[in-house]
């Protein structure tokens, strides 16, 4: 885990608000990530908008949360930038150093969930994530209808 002098809880639910569009129901709750931040599973990486560790909760432009779900796969759970610091390479960054994180903790196999039509399915395919299956009308929160997930998945570097 990293260092912050802040509750990364705020951090992340700061990114999360400005991040998230609710017509999709991707966005956690405060308590989702409160929950899954106390397991020893769980891992978060915090960038201000130059891919540095903030100092702040304001200063904080993206955030991903991963979690290792077997002794050698690991699933990024979430990944998000508040949209005045995109485009900028910010979540390109986030991306990398998670790979590189899990790869340090021994997963060689990582996967991630995106709602199918996210534009951010260019960067996982830039980053070496190729789809692997598709789960039918998974996101149902969102006021847009049910949206399929797709599952993506690369080797650790
Ligand atoms: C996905 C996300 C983290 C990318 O962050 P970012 O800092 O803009 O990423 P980068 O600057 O490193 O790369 C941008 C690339 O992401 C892709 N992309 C992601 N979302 C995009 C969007 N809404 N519109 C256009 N391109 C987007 C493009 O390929 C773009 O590449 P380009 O700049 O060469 O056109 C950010 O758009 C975001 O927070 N989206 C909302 C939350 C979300 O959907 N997260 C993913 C599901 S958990």
């Amino acid at each position: 885990m990293i260092a912050v002098p802040f509750d990364p809880v705020d951090a992340i639910m700061a990114v999360m608000h400005a991040a998230f569009d609710p017509a999709y129901g991707e966005a956690w709750n405060r308590r989702q990530i409160g929950d899954t931040l106390v397991q020893e599973t769980s891992h978060f990486l915090l960038f201000d908008a130059d891919g540095r560790v903030p100092a702040s909760v304001e200063q904080t432009a993206g955030f991903t949360l991963s979690r290792k779900v077997l002794e050698e796969e690991e699933e990024l759970l979430l990944i998000a930038v508040v949209p005045q610091a995109r485009g900028r390479g910010v979540g390109s960054a986030l991306l990398r150093q998670f790979i590189e994180t899990a790869t340090a903790r021994g997963s060689n196999r990582l996967f991630l969930e995106m709602r199918a039509g996210n534009p951010a399915q260019a960067l996982y395919l830039r980053h070496g994530f190729a789809p692997v299956g598709r789960r039918i009308n998974y996101y149902r929160t969102g006021t847009n209808g049910p949206c399929d997930a797709i599952t993506y998945a690369r080797s650790a570097s």
